[in-house]
């Protein structure tokens, strides 16, 4: 899938690249390292592991799509969707995009091929109570709250459980 973003609110913050376009597609086993250095520059606690990372692209369970900066050919986001034999509902894990390709319209992108992907009738997530920028992306592409977890981050920060229904 090419996807070519051109919304100018976010040509401000990088004037280096005005267009950006990426492509969409399945992680392989050599998007490994980029994957662990992207996760490194996108969270500061609750990383996932390269072990994690390599078992994830590998398993049948599993949906890790990328993005790749079609000029750069390096990997701009990544999305993790799992699903679980004894779960009617697919999980979003964990969703990442550079700084530098922010403000695009990627996220949305790699949700929507998440949707696609997904045989589940639901989707859901866990996202920080504190990040904002998450929650209200989740909300306008048509989650919405169910629950919340106590302390579930490594530094003791709460939880949103969100799902959007496929059929809604
Ligand atoms: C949350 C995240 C995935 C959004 O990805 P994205 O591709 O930038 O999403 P969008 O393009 O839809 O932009 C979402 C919001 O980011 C903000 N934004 C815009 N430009 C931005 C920029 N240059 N840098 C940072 N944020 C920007 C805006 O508030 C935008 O909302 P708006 O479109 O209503 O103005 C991304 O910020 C990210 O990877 N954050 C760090 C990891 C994380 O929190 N992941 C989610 C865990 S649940």
């Amino acid at each position: 899938m090419f996807f070519n973003g051109s919304r100018d609110p976010f040509a401000r913050h990088h004037p280096l690249s005005p267009h950006i376009s990426c492509t969409i597609r399945q992680a392989v086993r050599e998007d490994l390292t980029a994957l662990y250095q992207l996760e490194e520059r996108c969270f500061s606690g609750d990383r996932m592991s390269r072990r994690s990372l390599a078992h994830h692209i590998a398993s049948p369970r599993a949906i890790v799509s990328v993005a790749v900066d079609a000029e750069h050919s390096d990997i701009a986001a990544y999305i993790l969707m799992l699903s679980h034999a004894q779960r009617r509902d697919d999980r979003l894990y964990s969703l990442a995009v550079a700084p530098t390709h922010r403000g695009r319209g990627l996220a949305g992108q790699l949700l929507q091929e998440c949707e696609r992907l997904s045989h589940a009738p639901n989707l859901y997530l866990e996202v920080r109570t504190d990040n904002d920028t998450a929650i209200a992306l989740y909300q306008r592409l048509g989650f919405r709250e169910t629950a919340r977890r106590k302390s579930y981050y490594q530094d003791g920060m709460d939880a949103l459980v969100m799902i959007k229904s496929k059929s809604q």
